[in-house]
């Protein structure tokens, strides 16, 4: 049995690809979930998160792999999520707008209920991580649904933080990498400006080289696991002093 146990949700692509190629714990078992096959040696939960009867299914990956368990670390990274249908919510496709919603506010919560019901007595150090945005702070239209995911999703992450230092003891994250050189980034570079109007300020940042690289945001999400952090705390990576 391995030491430690890691799940990635989106560890397909972007940070979670990344995450899941720096896992800091040598010989970890580490399982992506995502809709498509992750590259490497990782192995694969295949699921639609947007489908809500995919969740339980994630659910029992936890709970069977937590069974027995002895090892030293148990970890679940939430990096899945999406920024489409970019544009007004008046304006967009209502399925298209259910599954934002679906994947980006539901499943977290979910899926981190389920993590945290599996892990409850586990003696190892347990770990459960959100990937947030500053998306939950600032007004963009076009992304009223992703930010809204966002800014619920750091609301839960505070409140579960609190209980689980009461009793429990799983370390609860919301970690916003900042602006990031993936897909999703290139995806929103090709957004019409009248669906995004802030779309400028991206491509900005990415013509002054300014994204950043998602293996070194990868470290850096690793690196506060060993940080002490307060539980239930909300990280924006671009506040951070060195440790
Ligand atoms: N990049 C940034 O600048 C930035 C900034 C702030 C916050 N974030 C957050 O960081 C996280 C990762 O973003 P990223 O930039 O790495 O995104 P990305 O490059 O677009 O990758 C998204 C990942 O999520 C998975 N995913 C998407 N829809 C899914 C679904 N329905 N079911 C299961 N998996 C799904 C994808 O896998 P499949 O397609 O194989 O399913 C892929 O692995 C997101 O939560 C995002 O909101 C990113």
């Amino acid at each position: 049995m391995s030491a430690s146990l890691v799940w990635i949700s989106g560890a397909s692509g972007g940070i979670g690809q990344a995450l899941a190629k720096t896992v800091p714990w040598e010989g970890a078992r580490v399982i992506g979930i995502s809709r498509h096959r992750p590259g490497g040696t990782i192995d694969h939960l295949k699921a639609d998160l947007a489908d809500p009867s995919m969740w339980p299914v994630v659910g029992d990956s936890f709970h069977r792999e937590m069974e027995g368990f002895d090892g030293d670390h148990v970890v679940f990274v939430h990096a899945a999520g999406t920024i489409d249908p970019t544009g007004f919510a008046a304006e967009v496709d209502s399925d298209a707008y259910l599954r934002n919603v679906l994947l980006n506010s539901a499943a977290p919560q979910v899926l981190g209920q389920l993590f945290l019901a599996a892990a409850h007595s586990l003696d190892a150090h347990r770990h459960l991580v959100m990937l947030t945005s500053g998306a939950a702070r600032s007004v963009y239209p076009g992304w009223a649904s992703y930010g809204a995911s966002k800014g619920a999703l750091d609301q839960w992450v505070r409140n579960v933080g609190a209980e689980q230092d009461e009793r429990g003891g799983v370390q609860v994250l919301a970690v916003a990498p900042g602006t990031v050189d993936t897909a999703m980034q290139a995806k929103l570079r090709n957004t019409p400006e009248a669906d995004f109007p802030s779309r400028q300020k991206f491509l900005g940042l990415h013509e002054q080289g300014k994204l950043s690289d998602p293996q070194q945001v990868a470290g850096q999400i690793w690196a506060l696991l060993d940080r002490g952090l307060d539980n239930g705390s909300v990280i924006d990576l671009r506040d951070l002093a060195p440790s």
